[in-house]
């Protein structure tokens, strides 16, 4: 069995009076894309400011490549970057400059090349020498998963990477975390358009009501709803109605007891 990169096991947390996560487990192992998929106030970003060191979990654990995140966060931190909801690069900077101060804050040795390559892979050349406040909201987010992966961790966190980007800007974003995991990086992205899990990910686990009900390939979820019905047309279920399903079944169960 190949060894998890990511690996979380019983974790809560609570704000005060409020349990957000009530024990959630999940593994990601090497190169695969992972979507956690939850609605608004799941617990998508507490679980990974925790699995990035950001936020002490109350009970349960986590591990990166090995390292616990409490014990060992020097070690988590070199391994992972995080690019949060909102972007993170400096508005009043150009593009290739973002990159260049990144990349000299990361003690990068030949800051000024890694910049160009990374404005060439993420389609930024002409646009280099603009300032980001200029760009479009999928350029913004190009650029700031483009510094993200200066010194090229081995892990990326991705924080509903494509909230509030209009259709065109997110299937860019969308071709950008393609081309990082054909490369052999590790991703974990939040999100919470279930199109975006379908698009994306290898596997899919439903957060919801504090814990992980569901993981799976979206072949093994979509095996875990009824079988499509034979009217006039065959129609295969979407993520959509497999997701509603499940927590549709879920709440029945609660509601029984
Ligand atoms: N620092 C905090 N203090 C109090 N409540 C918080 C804090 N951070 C998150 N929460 C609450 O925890 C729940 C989960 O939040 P969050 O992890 O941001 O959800 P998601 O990212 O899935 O939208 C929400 O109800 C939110 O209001
Ligand atoms: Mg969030």
């Amino acid at each position: 069995m190949r060894k998890a990169v990511i690996s979380v096991k019983g974790l809560r947390e609570s704000f005060k009076d409020k349990e957000v996560l009530k024990g959630v487990d999940f593994d990601v192992q090497q190169g695969e894309i992972f979507a956690l998929l939850g609605s608004n106030g799941a617990g998508k970003t507490t679980t990974v400011n925790i699995i990035s060191t950001l936020l002490k979990q109350d009970g349960g654990e986590a591990s990166i490549c090995g390292y616990d995140v409490q014990r060992d966060p020097d070690q988590v931190r070199q391994r992972i970057s995080l690019t949060g909801q909102f972007a993170a690069l400096d508005g009043m900077l150009t593009g290739r400059e973002n990159l260049i101060l990144i990349a000299k804050l990361r003690g990068v040795s030949n800051p000024a090349q890694v910049a160009d390559n990374l404005l060439a892979r993420f389609s930024l050349t002409e646009a280099a020498d603009r300032r980001a406040d200029d760009y479009s909201g999928g350029m913004k987010r190009r650029l700031d998963i483009a510094m993200s992966l200066i010194g090229t961790p081995p892990v990326i966190f991705l924080d509903e990477p494509t909230t509030g980007l209009d259709p065109e800007a997110r299937i860019e974003v969308w071709n950008t975390i393609k081309e990082l995991a054909s490369g052999g990086t590790t991703i974990l992205l939040t999100t919470q358009y279930l199109e975006e899990a379908e698009q994306l990910a290898d596997r899919i686990a439903i957060l919801h009501g504090g814990k992980i009900i569901t993981t799976g390939t979206l072949t093994e979820l979509k095996e875990m709803f009824p079988p499509a019905k034979v009217e006039y047309i065959e129609k295969q279920p979407t993520l959509e109605e497999i997701f509603l399903a499940i927590i549709g079944k879920k709440e029945e169960i609660v509601n029984e007891k």
